[in-house]
């Protein structure tokens, strides 16, 4: 089971940033997309690499390139389309598949209303984006999704976590390691992360 908690500095100063309930819209979102392309390269670090043989204009070199798997990002709408264009800036290459669910109020159950994946998403390392991990079921429901899809090899990326929710989200798919710039103090009686930053959906799109 794998957590790592992304402690780079300009990650927590822009999520401070966001944090704060003086935020507008635009800054919000912004500082999503920037934090979104830090991520990005934390979740990418272990990637493998092969040697090739290429020409530079003076002479021929062994050089370093990626092999293994291609990428998908996988944002669950709405909020995990906020680290989309962060990430793809990084890795343009990358595919999207789009994973529409909402989560019931009442119930805190997460109802899926579209799921769009590239063809050979099971072949590819797919990298599941959502910024918050409260209950987790949105993440948990994701997961068994793309797995059902023949998905092997997933990440699961996050801005931020409650304990509650890496718990129930390792104990449903223990081999799926996280990245999240924070893990906060709890989950109050509706599901939000405390302190958290609100609803990131709402505070992206309105
Ligand atoms: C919020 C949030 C996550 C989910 C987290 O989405 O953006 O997707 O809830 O909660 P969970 O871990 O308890 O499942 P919401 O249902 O508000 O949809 P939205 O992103 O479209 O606003």
């Amino acid at each position: 089971r794998q957590v790592h908690v992304v402690r780079h500095p300009l990650v927590q100063h822009k999520l401070s940033l966001m944090r704060s309930a003086e935020r507008s819209t635009q800054g919000f979102r912004r500082l999503l997309n920037e934090i979104g392309m830090l991520l990005a390269y934390e979740v990418t670090r272990d990637l493998p690499l092969e040697e090739v043989e290429i020409e530079t204009p003076l002479s021929r070199m062994k050089t370093p390139i990626l092999s293994g798997k291609k990428l998908v990002f996988a944002p669950i709408l709405r909020a995990g389309m906020g680290f989309v264009d962060g990430m793809l800036d990084l890795v343009p290459s990358a595919r999207i598949a789009h994973i529409g669910l909402y989560r019931d109020p009442k119930t805190l159950q997460a109802v899926e209303y579209y799921f769009k994946a590239p063809p050979d998403v099971a072949e590819r390392l797919v990298v599941v984006l959502d910024p918050m991990l409260a209950t987790a079921n949105s993440a948990v429901a994701a997961v068994d999704r793309l797995k059902e899809r023949g998905c092997k090899e997933l990440r699961l990326v996050c801005l931020l976590a409650a304990p509650e929710g890496i718990e129930r989200f390792h104990g449903a798919h223990p081999e799926v390691p996280i990245w999240t710039a924070a893990i906060d103090s709890h989950l109050d009686g509706h599901g939000y992360i405390v302190p958290g930053l609100g609803d990131a959906g709402d505070r992206m799109f309105g």
